[in-house]
């Protein structure tokens, strides 16, 4: 039972975490050009350990110059100004007790024109998404469908990030295979209409992940953590299930499970909704078929929520309420009633005013 299981220790590697609560991966906006978040983004990171939380996830970081970026001020690890940057945030996370995580991206076709040094716009195939972009309220551009050399090109560029968080000091590297982003796109058939060894089959939907993954993990020290974040929704036509059916999930999550990873973060928007149209929610259909831990996300915003997601799960991680409540941790813990954050407050985290 998930009850009292939230202020326990998980062991995982050669890390032992204080409780089960992380801050999920949270895009800021705030770098200038050098590709380096602002201050108070880093400060904020710091705060949310002290303020409890053993589990610290950077924003998504952008894993090339060319095509990766998605949103304007998105951050790099990928010269030594910014893994000179990025040491004392880690460092001072470390000293609180907790690991800190990069996550790594590349936007794929959910791109924002222009922002890429290179302006390139590519995909697995050259489909858009119907809605608009939210932000910039207009059409989303028509991707390039990626040949074999953006594919390696694109690898190099998580390789290269992943080494540059290892040289920031950073305890684990998360690949962003969620919420309708490239790797997602590979993964599902909304997205993905090739007909070479990299589209068709779930096995070669799949082996874009894989790959990344394989190409990661010999850049990574041993005692560092590799995790994969997976969603069934993306951040544009949300409605849309990118898998399927229960099975293609739980086929993909096998495939996921045979490789060097591990932790499967399962992104949802509601963790208790059920899904594929089973009586069973996403962490219930990843728990069936793989022994790794299972991260779980989506409007936990109270000690009831996080006792009945930690049923399903090793760890709880919190997007809306981490960043506008710097007491969440400790709300929790003394099961205080709480308000459940709406998506338009958590635009604040775009501004220089979210909560330290
Ligand atoms: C401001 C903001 C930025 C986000 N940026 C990212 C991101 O960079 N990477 C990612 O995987 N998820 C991102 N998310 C999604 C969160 O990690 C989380 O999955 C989502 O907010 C649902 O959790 P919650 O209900 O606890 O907020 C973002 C969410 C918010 C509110």
């Amino acid at each position: 039972m998930g009850k009292d299981k939230l202020f326990t220790q998980f062991n995982i590697k050669d890390f032992t975490l204080n409780n089960r609560i992380g801050v999920a991966p949270m895009t800021r906006m705030s770098a200038a050009k050098d590709s380096i978040p602002r201050q108070d983004v880093f400060d904020f990171l710091v705060h949310r350990a002290k303020n409890g939380a053993s589990i610290i996830y950077t924003e998504a970081i952008v894993t090339d110059y060319e095509s990766a970026q998605g949103y304007p001020g998105q951050s790099r690890i990928l010269n030594q100004h910014q893994i000179d940057a990025w040491k004392p945030v880690v460092q001072e996370i470390q000293k609180e007790g907790s690991i800190a995580i990069m996550q790594m991206f590349h936007c794929g076709r959910m791109a924002w024109p222009e922002i890429n040094p290179a302006n390139r716009i590519i995909a697995p195939s050259s489909l858009t998404p119907e809605q608009e972009n939210p932000l910039t309220e207009a059409p989303y551009p028509s991707p390039e469908s990626m040949s074999q050399f953006d594919i390696e090109h694109v690898i190099t560029g998580f390789v290269e990030t992943a080494k540059g968080a290892v040289e920031a000091g950073f305890n684990g590297i998360e690949i962003h295979g969620a919420h309708g982003y490239l790797i997602n796109q590979f993964l599902s058939s909304y997205s993905n209409n090739r007909t070479d060894t990299y589209g068709g089959s779930v096995e070669n939907r799949c082996r874009f992940a894989n790959e990344i993954i394989q190409a990661v993990k010999k850049v990574i020290p041993d005692n560092k953590l590799l995790m994969f974040r997976i969603s069934n929704w993306g951040v544009a036509d949300m409605e849309v299930s990118l898998f399927d059916t229960k099975d293609e999930y739980q086929e993909i999550i096998k495939r996921l499970s045979d490789e060097p990873i591990d932790v499967i973060s399962v992104s949802t928007y509601e963790f208790n909704q059920k899904a594929f149209g089973t009586n069973k929610t996403m962490a219930q259909l990843t728990r069936e078929v793989t022994e790794l831990p299972i991260f779980i996300c989506g409007s936990i915003f109270d000690r009831a929520s996080a006792d009945e997601a930690l049923e399903d799960a090793d760890i709880i991680l919190s997007g809306k309420s981490l960043l506008l409540n710097p007491n969440w941790v400790e709300d929790i813990r003394s099961d205080k009633t709480l308000n459940r954050y709406q998506s338009e407050e958590a635009n604040i985290a775009y501004t220089e005013k979210v909560l330290l």
